[in-house]
Protein backbone atom coordinates (compact mmCIF):
# COMPACT_ATOMS: atom_id res chain seq x y z
CA UNK A 1 0.00 0.00 0.00
CA UNK A 2 1.25 3.35 -0.86
CA UNK A 3 -0.13 6.30 0.89
CA UNK A 4 0.10 9.88 -0.04
CA UNK A 5 -1.21 12.76 2.02
CA UNK A 6 -1.08 16.29 0.25
CA UNK A 7 -0.84 18.33 3.00
CA UNK A 8 2.24 16.98 5.24
CA UNK A 9 0.46 18.02 8.79
CA UNK A 10 -3.21 17.26 8.04
CA UNK A 11 -4.25 15.13 10.93
CA UNK A 12 -7.50 14.39 9.72
CA UNK A 13 -6.76 12.93 6.47
CA UNK A 14 -3.97 10.78 8.47
CA UNK A 15 -6.73 9.39 10.95
CA UNK A 16 -9.09 8.51 8.12
CA UNK A 17 -6.31 6.98 5.80
CA UNK A 18 -5.23 5.03 9.34
CA UNK A 19 -8.42 3.81 10.22
CA UNK A 20 -9.38 2.92 6.71
CA UNK A 21 -5.98 0.62 6.88
CA UNK A 22 -6.63 -0.62 10.07
CA UNK A 23 -10.28 -1.78 9.70
CA UNK A 24 -8.78 -3.31 6.01
CA UNK A 25 -6.12 -5.26 8.40
CA UNK A 26 -3.37 -4.19 6.63
CA UNK A 27 -0.02 -4.46 9.48
CA UNK A 28 2.78 -1.49 8.92
CA UNK A 29 4.88 -2.93 7.35
CA UNK A 30 2.88 -3.08 4.35
CA UNK A 31 2.27 0.47 3.59
CA UNK A 32 4.46 3.19 2.48
CA UNK A 33 3.75 6.90 3.43
CA UNK A 34 4.33 10.04 2.18
CA UNK A 35 3.52 13.55 2.66
CA UNK A 36 4.24 15.05 -0.88
CA UNK A 37 7.18 16.94 0.81
CA UNK A 38 10.85 16.62 -0.68
CA UNK A 39 13.07 14.10 0.79
CA UNK A 40 15.95 14.39 2.16
CA UNK A 41 17.84 13.37 -1.09
CA UNK A 42 16.07 15.59 -2.99
CA UNK A 43 13.76 13.31 -4.90
CA UNK A 44 9.88 12.95 -3.90
CA UNK A 45 8.83 9.96 -2.63
CA UNK A 46 6.03 9.12 -4.57
CA UNK A 47 6.26 11.40 -7.35
CA UNK A 48 3.82 9.79 -9.43
CA UNK A 49 1.38 9.93 -6.44
CA UNK A 50 -2.31 11.00 -7.85
CA UNK A 51 -3.32 14.51 -8.11
CA UNK A 52 -5.89 16.26 -6.54
CA UNK A 53 -5.30 14.89 -3.36
CA UNK A 54 -5.34 12.72 -0.63
CA UNK A 55 -5.14 9.02 -2.15
CA UNK A 56 -5.61 5.83 -0.18
CA UNK A 57 -4.47 3.23 -3.32
CA UNK A 58 -2.78 -0.03 -4.00
CA UNK A 59 -0.52 -1.16 -6.83
CA UNK A 60 0.54 -4.31 -5.25
CA UNK A 61 -0.98 -7.60 -3.99
CA UNK A 62 -3.64 -7.53 -1.27
CA UNK A 63 -2.13 -7.05 2.27
CA UNK A 64 -2.75 -10.02 4.39
CA UNK A 65 -5.67 -9.56 6.53
CA UNK A 66 -5.75 -9.11 10.52
CA UNK A 67 -4.79 -12.31 12.19
CA UNK A 68 -8.24 -13.91 12.74
CA UNK A 69 -9.97 -13.39 16.15
CA UNK A 70 -7.10 -10.97 17.43
CA UNK A 71 -9.51 -8.32 19.43
CA UNK A 72 -8.71 -4.73 18.55
CA UNK A 73 -8.36 -2.43 21.84
CA UNK A 74 -9.66 1.01 21.47
CA UNK A 75 -6.78 3.67 21.46
CA UNK A 76 -6.13 5.87 24.09
CA UNK A 77 -6.85 9.68 23.59
CA UNK A 78 -3.82 10.43 24.49
CA UNK A 79 -2.08 9.19 21.27
CA UNK A 80 -4.21 11.34 19.19
CA UNK A 81 -2.87 14.19 21.11
CA UNK A 82 0.32 12.99 20.48
CA UNK A 83 -0.23 11.97 16.92
CA UNK A 84 -1.15 15.87 16.65
CA UNK A 85 2.25 17.10 17.66
CA UNK A 86 4.32 13.99 16.03
CA UNK A 87 3.24 14.71 12.70
CA UNK A 88 4.37 18.52 12.85
CA UNK A 89 7.74 17.21 12.76
CA UNK A 90 10.20 16.99 9.99
CA UNK A 91 10.81 13.34 10.17
CA UNK A 92 9.70 12.01 6.93
CA UNK A 93 9.48 8.32 9.31
CA UNK A 94 6.90 9.77 11.60
CA UNK A 95 3.55 8.77 9.56
CA UNK A 96 5.06 5.08 9.62
CA UNK A 97 5.83 5.35 13.44
CA UNK A 98 2.14 6.69 13.70
CA UNK A 99 0.76 4.09 11.93
CA UNK A 100 2.93 1.46 13.61
CA UNK A 101 2.18 2.64 16.80
CA UNK A 102 -1.63 2.95 16.20
CA UNK A 103 -1.49 -0.75 14.68
CA UNK A 104 0.73 -1.80 17.91
CA UNK A 105 -2.27 -0.05 20.39
CA UNK A 106 -4.95 -1.70 18.47
CA UNK A 107 -3.60 -5.06 18.92
CA UNK A 108 -0.78 -5.06 21.77
CA UNK A 109 -2.95 -4.34 24.87
CA UNK A 110 0.36 -4.89 26.99
CA UNK A 111 1.97 -1.57 24.85
CA UNK A 112 0.13 1.30 26.63
CA UNK A 113 1.56 0.47 30.02
CA UNK A 114 5.36 0.03 28.58
CA UNK A 115 6.88 2.97 29.25
CA UNK A 116 10.18 1.70 27.41
CA UNK A 117 8.69 0.79 24.37
CA UNK A 118 10.89 1.83 21.64
CA UNK A 119 8.01 3.20 19.34
CA UNK A 120 6.46 5.12 21.99
CA UNK A 121 9.97 6.47 23.50
CA UNK A 122 10.71 7.70 19.44
CA UNK A 123 7.30 9.63 19.72
CA UNK A 124 7.33 11.23 22.18
CA UNK A 125 10.76 12.76 21.55
CA UNK A 126 9.66 13.81 18.17
CA UNK A 127 6.48 15.28 20.04
CA UNK A 128 8.70 16.71 22.58
CA UNK A 129 10.97 18.57 19.76
CA UNK A 130 8.09 19.71 18.32
CA UNK A 131 6.16 21.89 21.47
CA UNK A 132 10.05 22.52 22.06
CA UNK A 133 10.08 24.39 18.98
CA UNK A 134 6.31 25.90 18.78
CA UNK A 135 7.57 27.73 22.21
CA UNK A 136 11.13 28.86 20.93
CA UNK A 137 8.79 30.53 17.95
CA UNK A 138 6.74 32.49 20.58
CA UNK A 139 9.61 33.87 22.11
CA UNK A 140 12.02 34.30 19.32
CA UNK A 141 9.48 36.39 16.45
CA UNK A 142 10.44 39.82 16.45
CA UNK A 143 8.60 41.83 13.99
CA UNK A 144 9.70 45.40 12.05
CA UNK A 145 6.93 47.57 11.09
CA UNK A 146 6.78 47.90 7.42
CA UNK A 147 4.95 51.00 5.69
CA UNK A 148 2.67 49.79 2.55
CA UNK A 149 -0.02 50.95 0.39
CA UNK A 150 -2.60 49.51 2.52
CA UNK A 151 -1.27 51.12 6.00
CA UNK A 152 1.62 49.61 8.74
CA UNK A 153 2.25 46.18 8.78
CA UNK A 154 4.82 44.06 10.84
CA UNK A 155 6.65 41.35 9.61
CA UNK A 156 8.87 38.76 10.94
CA UNK A 157 10.91 36.17 9.59
CA UNK A 158 12.26 33.04 11.19
CA UNK A 159 13.23 29.28 10.14
CA UNK A 160 11.26 27.25 12.76
CA UNK A 161 12.83 23.31 13.12
CA UNK A 162 9.65 21.98 12.28
CA UNK A 163 6.19 22.37 10.60
CA UNK A 164 4.58 24.36 13.24
CA UNK A 165 3.28 27.78 11.46
CA UNK A 166 -0.53 26.58 11.56
CA UNK A 167 -0.45 25.18 15.26
CA UNK A 168 1.23 28.29 16.20
CA UNK A 169 -0.66 31.20 13.97
CA UNK A 170 -3.61 31.11 16.46
CA UNK A 171 -1.52 31.65 19.09
CA UNK A 172 -0.06 35.00 17.50
CA UNK A 173 -3.30 36.10 15.91
CA UNK A 174 -4.43 36.43 19.82
CA UNK A 175 -1.15 37.96 21.05
CA UNK A 176 -1.11 40.69 17.85
CA UNK A 177 -5.06 40.71 17.55
CA UNK A 178 -4.75 44.37 16.81
CA UNK A 179 -2.03 44.07 14.40
CA UNK A 180 -1.72 43.43 10.84
CA UNK A 181 0.90 40.97 10.39
CA UNK A 182 2.91 38.30 8.74
CA UNK A 183 5.45 35.77 9.67
CA UNK A 184 7.68 34.56 6.77
CA UNK A 185 9.14 31.17 7.28
CA UNK A 186 11.37 29.23 4.23
CA UNK A 187 8.35 26.63 3.95
CA UNK A 188 4.90 28.28 5.40
CA UNK A 189 3.69 31.85 5.66
CA UNK A 190 1.34 33.12 7.84
CA UNK A 191 -0.41 36.50 7.96
CA UNK A 192 -3.44 37.93 9.82
CA UNK A 193 -4.93 41.28 9.03
CA UNK A 194 -7.48 42.16 11.87
CA UNK A 195 -10.25 39.33 10.89
CA UNK A 196 -8.55 36.41 9.72
CA UNK A 197 -5.37 34.07 8.91
CA UNK A 198 -3.94 33.34 5.91
CA UNK A 199 -1.54 31.03 4.64
CA UNK A 200 0.99 30.60 1.28
CA UNK A 201 3.85 28.87 0.84
CA UNK A 202 7.43 29.80 2.18
CA UNK A 203 9.24 32.81 1.53
CA UNK A 204 12.75 33.53 0.84
CA UNK A 205 15.12 35.23 3.29
CA UNK A 206 15.67 38.07 1.25
CA UNK A 207 11.81 39.21 1.57
CA UNK A 208 12.76 39.85 5.09
CA UNK A 209 12.38 43.04 6.44
CA UNK A 210 14.82 45.40 6.94
CA UNK A 211 15.76 46.66 10.82
CA UNK A 212 13.34 49.38 11.81
CA UNK A 213 13.78 52.31 14.72
CA UNK A 214 12.46 49.80 16.72
CA UNK A 215 14.83 47.64 16.55
CA UNK A 216 17.42 50.09 18.12
CA UNK A 217 15.03 50.69 21.00
CA UNK A 218 14.86 46.94 21.80
CA UNK A 219 18.75 46.98 21.57
CA UNK A 220 19.12 49.68 23.51
CA UNK A 221 16.89 47.98 25.88
CA UNK A 222 18.57 45.06 26.06
CA UNK A 223 21.98 46.36 26.91
CA UNK A 224 20.36 48.30 29.21
CA UNK A 225 18.73 45.53 31.20
CA UNK A 226 21.71 42.86 30.61
CA UNK A 227 23.27 41.98 34.51
CA UNK A 228 27.01 41.26 34.17
CA UNK A 229 26.72 39.46 36.99
CA UNK A 230 24.23 37.13 36.64
CA UNK A 231 25.53 36.25 33.70
CA UNK A 232 25.49 32.25 32.70
CA UNK A 233 25.85 31.25 29.26
CA UNK A 234 25.38 27.52 29.19
CA UNK A 235 22.23 28.30 30.59
CA UNK A 236 22.13 31.45 28.06
CA UNK A 237 22.99 28.81 25.24
CA UNK A 238 20.60 26.27 26.65
CA UNK A 239 17.17 28.86 26.61
CA UNK A 240 18.16 30.86 23.74
CA UNK A 241 19.77 27.96 21.53
CA UNK A 242 22.74 29.69 18.82
CA UNK A 243 21.01 28.52 15.79
CA UNK A 244 18.45 30.87 16.46
CA UNK A 245 20.64 34.25 16.62
CA UNK A 246 20.90 35.06 12.93
CA UNK A 247 17.41 35.90 13.24
CA UNK A 248 17.70 37.60 17.07
CA UNK A 249 19.13 41.38 16.41
CA UNK A 250 20.16 41.05 20.69
CA UNK A 251 22.17 38.41 19.91
CA UNK A 252 25.13 40.79 18.50
CA UNK A 253 25.14 42.23 21.91
CA UNK A 254 26.00 39.24 23.83
CA UNK A 255 29.65 38.33 22.43
CA UNK A 256 30.75 42.10 23.39
CA UNK A 257 28.57 41.90 26.71
CA UNK A 258 29.61 39.18 27.75
CA UNK A 259 33.14 39.58 27.27
CA UNK A 260 33.10 42.37 29.01
CA UNK A 261 30.74 40.55 31.73
CA UNK A 262 33.81 39.96 34.06
CA UNK A 263 35.21 43.42 34.63
CA UNK A 264 32.00 44.74 34.22
CA UNK A 265 31.10 42.32 37.67
CA UNK A 266 34.43 43.21 39.02
CA UNK A 267 34.05 47.27 38.87
CA UNK A 268 30.90 46.89 40.64
CA UNK A 269 32.54 44.75 43.76
CA UNK A 270 35.34 46.99 43.90
CA UNK A 271 33.19 50.33 43.67
CA UNK A 272 32.33 52.08 47.33
CA UNK A 273 28.60 51.46 48.68
CA UNK A 274 26.27 54.30 47.42
CA UNK A 275 26.16 56.44 50.53
CA UNK A 276 22.16 57.00 51.36
CA UNK A 277 21.54 60.40 51.19
CA UNK A 278 19.01 62.60 52.70
CA UNK A 279 17.71 64.51 49.78
CA UNK A 280 14.64 66.14 50.80
CA UNK A 281 14.61 67.39 54.14
CA UNK A 282 11.95 66.44 56.78
CA UNK A 283 9.95 69.19 57.64
CA UNK A 284 10.22 69.62 61.33
CA UNK A 285 7.66 67.81 63.49
CA UNK A 286 6.11 70.58 64.89
CA UNK A 287 4.78 71.94 61.46
CA UNK A 288 3.42 68.32 60.72
CA UNK A 289 -0.77 67.95 61.49
CA UNK A 290 -1.17 66.73 64.91
CA UNK A 291 -3.83 64.84 64.28
CA UNK A 292 -4.24 62.16 61.38
CA UNK A 293 -6.41 64.30 59.21
CA UNK A 294 -5.66 63.42 55.41
CA UNK A 295 -2.94 65.85 54.54
CA UNK A 296 -4.77 68.71 52.57
CA UNK A 297 -1.93 68.88 49.79
CA UNK A 298 0.49 66.81 48.18
CA UNK A 299 3.48 68.51 49.45
CA UNK A 300 1.87 68.02 52.79
CA UNK A 301 1.63 64.02 51.72
CA UNK A 302 4.76 63.94 51.60
CA UNK A 303 6.05 65.81 54.80
CA UNK A 304 3.70 63.27 56.30
CA UNK A 305 4.61 60.13 55.12
CA UNK A 306 8.49 61.32 55.28
CA UNK A 307 7.79 61.32 59.27
CA UNK A 308 5.91 58.28 59.31
CA UNK A 309 6.62 55.57 61.76
CA UNK A 310 3.52 53.60 61.93
CA UNK A 311 5.64 51.18 60.87
CA UNK A 312 9.66 50.39 61.13
CA UNK A 313 10.46 50.54 57.32
CA UNK A 314 10.70 54.52 57.45
CA UNK A 315 13.33 54.39 60.02
CA UNK A 316 15.60 52.65 57.64
CA UNK A 317 14.77 54.40 54.73
CA UNK A 318 16.35 57.83 53.14
CA UNK A 319 13.09 59.15 52.69
CA UNK A 320 9.68 58.87 51.54
CA UNK A 321 8.62 58.05 47.97
CA UNK A 322 5.44 59.60 47.15
CA UNK A 323 4.09 59.66 43.63
CA UNK A 324 4.51 61.96 40.81
CA UNK A 325 2.80 63.24 37.80
CA UNK A 326 -0.01 65.31 36.64
CA UNK A 327 -3.09 66.04 39.32
CA UNK A 328 -6.41 64.61 37.51
CA UNK A 329 -4.67 62.73 35.20
CA UNK A 330 -6.56 59.94 33.84
CA UNK A 331 -4.38 57.33 35.54
CA UNK A 332 -2.61 56.52 37.96
CA UNK A 333 -0.38 53.35 38.28
CA UNK A 334 0.65 52.02 41.50
CA UNK A 335 3.56 50.41 42.20
CA UNK A 336 4.69 47.81 45.22
CA UNK A 337 7.47 50.48 46.72
CA UNK A 338 10.42 52.49 46.29
CA UNK A 339 13.59 50.68 45.36
CA UNK A 340 17.11 51.26 46.02
CA UNK A 341 17.29 53.79 43.44
CA UNK A 342 14.12 55.80 44.47
CA UNK A 343 15.06 55.48 47.76
CA UNK A 344 18.21 57.86 47.12
CA UNK A 345 16.75 60.05 44.84
CA UNK A 346 12.90 60.70 46.28
CA UNK A 347 10.88 59.53 43.25
CA UNK A 348 9.15 56.98 42.06
CA UNK A 349 10.62 54.12 38.95
CA UNK A 350 13.56 56.02 38.43
CA UNK A 351 15.65 52.53 38.76
CA UNK A 352 15.52 49.34 36.47
CA UNK A 353 11.41 48.56 36.90
CA UNK A 354 10.77 52.03 35.82
CA UNK A 355 13.28 52.07 32.75
CA UNK A 356 11.30 49.17 31.86
CA UNK A 357 8.15 51.07 32.14
CA UNK A 358 9.29 54.12 30.86
CA UNK A 359 9.67 52.16 27.61
CA UNK A 360 6.67 50.71 27.66
CA UNK A 361 4.53 53.49 28.20
CA UNK A 362 6.90 55.28 25.35
CA UNK A 363 5.56 52.41 23.06
CA UNK A 364 1.60 52.86 24.18
CA UNK A 365 2.48 56.53 22.87
CA UNK A 366 1.61 57.33 26.80
CA UNK A 367 4.71 59.05 28.06
CA UNK A 368 5.56 59.13 31.53
CA UNK A 369 4.55 62.10 32.40
CA UNK A 370 0.71 61.85 31.65
CA UNK A 371 -0.20 59.55 33.95
CA UNK A 372 0.78 59.63 37.48
CA UNK A 373 3.02 57.21 39.69
CA UNK A 374 2.94 56.03 42.85
CA UNK A 375 3.33 53.02 45.21
CA UNK A 376 1.01 51.35 47.78
CA UNK A 377 4.25 51.43 50.33
CA UNK A 378 6.29 55.05 50.59
CA UNK A 379 9.42 53.60 51.93
CA UNK A 380 12.07 51.38 50.99
CA UNK A 381 12.11 48.20 52.80
CA UNK A 382 15.82 46.44 52.31
CA UNK A 383 18.37 44.27 53.85
CA UNK A 384 21.74 44.94 53.98
CA UNK A 385 23.90 42.04 52.40
CA UNK A 386 27.19 43.28 52.59
CA UNK A 387 27.71 46.34 51.01
CA UNK A 388 24.10 46.02 49.29
CA UNK A 389 20.81 46.83 49.97
CA UNK A 390 18.73 44.01 48.87
CA UNK A 391 14.54 44.68 48.26
CA UNK A 392 12.38 43.24 50.76
CA UNK A 393 8.41 42.79 50.24
CA UNK A 394 6.73 44.49 52.95
CA UNK A 395 4.88 42.35 55.23
CA UNK A 396 1.48 42.82 55.18
CA UNK A 397 0.49 44.50 58.70
CA UNK A 398 3.29 47.07 56.96
CA UNK A 399 1.68 47.54 53.77
CA UNK A 400 -1.78 47.85 55.53
CA UNK A 401 -0.01 50.52 57.96
CA UNK A 402 0.78 52.26 54.44
CA UNK A 403 -2.53 52.14 52.80
CA UNK A 404 -3.87 55.27 54.16
CA UNK A 405 -1.47 57.41 52.89
CA UNK A 406 -2.44 55.74 49.44
CA UNK A 407 -5.51 56.36 49.97
CA UNK A 408 -5.07 60.10 50.54
CA UNK A 409 -3.03 60.37 47.38
CA UNK A 410 -5.55 59.09 45.56
CA UNK A 411 -7.98 61.54 47.24
CA UNK A 412 -5.61 64.17 46.10
CA UNK A 413 -4.64 63.42 42.58
CA UNK A 414 -8.45 62.22 41.67
CA UNK A 415 -7.24 59.93 39.27
CA UNK A 416 -9.65 58.61 36.53
CA UNK A 417 -8.96 54.69 37.45
CA UNK A 418 -6.64 53.09 38.96
CA UNK A 419 -3.43 50.37 37.39
CA UNK A 420 -2.02 48.06 40.25
CA UNK A 421 1.51 46.70 38.97
CA UNK A 422 1.58 43.45 40.64
CA UNK A 423 0.02 41.80 43.75
CA UNK A 424 1.37 44.63 46.64
CA UNK A 425 -0.37 47.06 44.59
CA UNK A 426 -3.37 44.84 44.06
CA UNK A 427 -4.22 44.16 47.57
CA UNK A 428 -3.95 47.72 48.61
CA UNK A 429 -6.56 49.08 46.11
CA UNK A 430 -9.08 46.21 46.18
CA UNK A 431 -8.72 45.36 49.76
CA UNK A 432 -7.96 41.54 49.20
CA UNK A 433 -5.57 39.27 48.22
CA UNK A 434 -5.24 39.27 44.43
CA UNK A 435 -3.70 36.28 42.40
CA UNK A 436 -2.32 39.10 39.78
CA UNK A 437 -1.95 35.73 36.79
CA UNK A 438 -5.60 34.92 36.90
CA UNK A 439 -7.06 38.86 37.18
CA UNK A 440 -4.77 40.53 34.72
CA UNK A 441 -5.67 42.26 32.02
CA UNK A 442 -9.17 43.26 33.19
CA UNK A 443 -10.99 46.24 34.82
CA UNK A 444 -12.42 45.72 38.45
CA UNK A 445 -15.16 47.59 39.68
CA UNK A 446 -15.11 46.94 43.45
CA UNK A 447 -13.74 49.91 45.19
CA UNK A 448 -15.99 52.34 47.16
CA UNK A 449 -15.44 55.27 45.36
CA UNK A 450 -16.24 53.98 42.50
CA UNK A 451 -12.77 53.97 40.59
CA UNK A 452 -12.08 51.04 38.34
CA UNK A 453 -9.08 48.77 39.18
CA UNK A 454 -7.03 47.28 36.28
CA UNK A 455 -4.22 44.56 37.41
CA UNK A 456 -1.15 43.67 35.50
CA UNK A 457 2.45 42.57 36.20
CA UNK A 458 4.53 44.86 38.00
CA UNK A 459 7.97 45.19 35.66
CA UNK A 460 10.17 43.67 37.86
CA UNK A 461 8.44 40.34 37.34
CA UNK A 462 9.98 40.63 33.66
CA UNK A 463 13.31 41.78 34.29
CA UNK A 464 13.28 38.60 36.52
CA UNK A 465 12.64 36.03 33.82
CA UNK A 466 15.47 34.25 32.17
CA UNK A 467 16.36 36.18 28.89
CA UNK A 468 14.80 33.63 26.80
CA UNK A 469 11.16 34.11 28.28
CA UNK A 470 11.35 37.83 28.37
CA UNK A 471 10.36 38.94 25.29
CA UNK A 472 6.90 37.01 25.17
CA UNK A 473 5.83 38.23 28.76
CA UNK A 474 6.73 42.00 27.61
CA UNK A 475 4.59 41.35 24.89
CA UNK A 476 1.78 40.64 26.74
CA UNK A 477 2.51 43.04 29.40
CA UNK A 478 2.29 45.28 26.81
CA UNK A 479 -0.98 44.39 25.54
CA UNK A 480 -1.98 45.01 29.06
CA UNK A 481 -1.09 47.92 29.66
CA UNK A 482 -3.19 48.85 25.74
CA UNK A 483 -6.17 47.45 27.57
CA UNK A 484 -5.24 49.48 30.97
CA UNK A 485 -5.25 52.96 28.77
CA UNK A 486 -9.26 51.81 27.42
CA UNK A 487 -12.25 52.81 28.64
CA UNK A 488 -12.85 51.34 31.46
CA UNK A 489 -16.52 52.00 31.14
CA UNK A 490 -19.59 50.38 29.43
CA UNK A 491 -21.05 51.93 25.71
CA UNK A 492 -23.64 53.60 28.31
CA UNK A 493 -20.81 55.73 29.50
CA UNK A 494 -21.47 54.50 32.72
CA UNK A 495 -19.02 52.56 35.37
CA UNK A 496 -20.29 48.92 34.92
CA UNK A 497 -20.98 46.89 37.96
CA UNK A 498 -18.82 45.15 39.90
CA UNK A 499 -19.10 41.51 37.90
CA UNK A 500 -18.54 42.87 33.91
CA UNK A 501 -15.29 42.81 33.02
CA UNK A 502 -13.53 44.25 30.22
CA UNK A 503 -10.92 41.89 28.53
CA UNK A 504 -7.90 43.12 26.99
CA UNK A 505 -8.51 42.41 23.11
N1 LIG B 1 9.25 49.37 42.03
C1 LIG B 1 8.14 49.94 42.50
O1 LIG B 1 7.15 49.28 42.79
N2 LIG B 1 8.12 51.25 42.64
C2 LIG B 1 9.13 52.03 42.32
O2 LIG B 1 9.01 53.22 42.48
C3 LIG B 1 10.28 51.41 41.81
C4 LIG B 1 10.33 50.06 41.67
Amino acid sequence: MRVRLQDPVDLDAFRREARQLLANGVPPDHVEWSDGTQGSGGAELFGDAPAGGLGLFSDEPAAPPAPAGAARQPVPASFLALCADVILHRDPGRLALMYRLLWRLAHEPSLRHDPLDADMLRAGLMAKAVRRDIHKMRAFVRFTRVEGEQGERHVAWFEPDHRIVEANAPFFSRRFAQMQWAILTPERCVAWDGQALTFRDGADRRERPPPDAGEQLWLTYYENIFNPARLKLAMMRREMPVRYWHNLPEAALIQPLADAAQARSQSMIDAPATPARRIRAPLPLHLLPADRAAPASLDELRAVTHACRDCPIGALATQAVCGEGPVGAQRMLVGEQPGDQEDLAGRPFVGPAGQLLDRAMAQLGRPRDTVYLANAVKHFKYELRGKRRIHKTAAQREAEACAHWLDSEIALVQPRALVALGATAARALLGRPVAVQAERGAWLHERADGRPVFVTLHPSALLRLPDAERAAAYDSWLADLYGAFESPLGDSGRIQPAAARVLVP
